[in-house]
């Protein structure tokens, strides 16, 4: 039987995939079966963030001699390692890591945390966003969700964009009430096709949320690992979140592992009085995988940020002339690059001549279209994209 009759077959899916058999992934590349180049645009969400495959990485985790597994309840040298690792680099005063198979459950960890440590259990989020696919990252997620779901978590709150000054009251006008156990947000919003909230918006929330006595989880599946030009999107807005949530980037695509991270606080009334238990979170392989990658990022960080800005600034000088069919607004941070044409199909129709072409890109949504490169894509490979695309509108 033919792969694609196969998988037709035997594998369910969300819906129908693109026709490109992928056998193989290097750097800034992925290949089909017979060998033919894809230039890769979208990094499998922000999971490629240092292309793939890398030597230095590989290297690495080849060296790993660790136990096939170790039960969530003993010690393991590995995980306290990974801990302090994410503890040193994230923003602000987050030091437990909570494990996690990816990002689903690092969410779901959260907004548990965040239930709680506050005892309350209302949340507030922005409308059409996503954190996941598990009850409780639904049901902060879009309200589109409700629609199959009708009976997910009651009162989750959505705020809709523009995520400006007038929509931070409307945030702290819910929090007053004080019975608000988080806001969860991405700081960028990739989701929606890179929605930039402003300063004020940020400015107002965090200071509710502070006084209010509701937490801030800032959801950084997506932008963590310099995304959006810093190692945190957190850090363009100085947010101190309560919680931050990890995954994708945190092993390059190298294996499967997420993080709810805290600060002491919140894990002080979160850990040792609850029945949190992921079987597979921080597998040792995942963790070695994770070790490297994050390692390799903090190595070669001047000229990976370096790379970052002068891809974006390219990305940005090369998209805004061109000649469009329908106009798009185009959202640039870092190598986070959204394409919203506010009108269905136009976007679907690009990205299918693209593929056609060698070039692979996602939509977040009918309207839209994202561009997330690996973050240390060659201004030649990434030309050479570009040109695709421009011939494909
Ligand atoms: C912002 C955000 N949060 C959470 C998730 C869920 O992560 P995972 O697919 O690893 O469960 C995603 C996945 O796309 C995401 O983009």
């Amino acid at each position: 039987m033919n792969i694609i009759k196969k998988d037709k077959k035997y594998l369910g899916r969300e819906g129908e995939p693109r026709p490109l058999i992928v056998a193989n992934a290097k750097n800034s590349y992925v290949y089909n079966e017979r060998g033919r180049k894809y230039i890769d645009f979208f990094a499998g969400w922000c999971v490629g963030d240092i292309g793939w495959n890398v030597k230095e990485v590989v290297k690495q985790i080849k060296k790993f001699s660790g136990p096939n597994y170790v039960s969530p309840g003993y010690y393991y040298r590995e995980w306290a390692e990974l801990a302090e690792l994410l503890a040193k680099i994230t923003p602000g005063n987050l030091t437990k890591s909570f494990r996690a198979t990816g990002g689903t459950e690092a969410v779901e960890i959260a907004l548990q945390a965040a239930m709680f440590h506050t005892k309350r259990s209302k949340f507030i989020s922005i409308e059409g966003s996503y954190h996941g696919h598990s009850i409780g990252a639904m049901s902060v997620g879009m309200s589109d969700f409700r629609k199959w779901y009708p009976n997910l978590l009651p009162y989750c709150y959505k705020i809709k964009s523009p995520l400006d000054e007038k929509a931070a009251h409307r945030v702290a006008e819910l929090l007053s009430k004080g019975d608000i156990a988080a806001f969860i947000s991405e700081p960028i919003i990739c989701n929606l096709a890179v929605e930039i909230p402003t300063q004020r918006f940020f400015n107002i929330v965090q200071t509710a949320c502070k006084k209010y006595g509701t937490l801030f989880i800032a959801d950084e599946v997506a932008t963590g690992f310099g995304r959006t030009g810093k190692m945190f999107a957190c850090e363009h807005y100085n947010i101190k979140p309560d919680i931050i949530t990890i995954a994708k980037g945190a092993t390059g695509g190298f294996g499967a592992l997420g993080a709810a991270i805290m600060t002491a606080e919140v894990a002080k009334s979160f850990e040792f009085d609850f029945s949190f238990y992921s079987t597979f979170g921080w597998h040792p392989l995942n963790v070695a995988a994770a070790i490297a990658n994050i390692k390799y990022i903090l190595k070669h960080k001047t000229p990976l940020f370096k790379n970052i800005n002068q891809l974006s600034s390219y990305f940005e000088k090369r998209l805004k002339p061109m000649e469009f069919r329908i106009t798009p607004e185009i959202r640039i941070k870092g190598l986070a690059i959204g394409l919203e044409f506010h009108k269905p199909k136009y976007a679907e129709d690009i990205i299918q001549r693209c593929l056609k072409k060698g070039l692979l890109i996602a939509n977040a949504g009918s309207s839209n279209m994202v561009i997330f490169p690996p973050l240390n894509m060659t201004l030649e490979t990434a030309k050479e994209g570009l040109n695709i695309l421009e011939k494909c509108l």
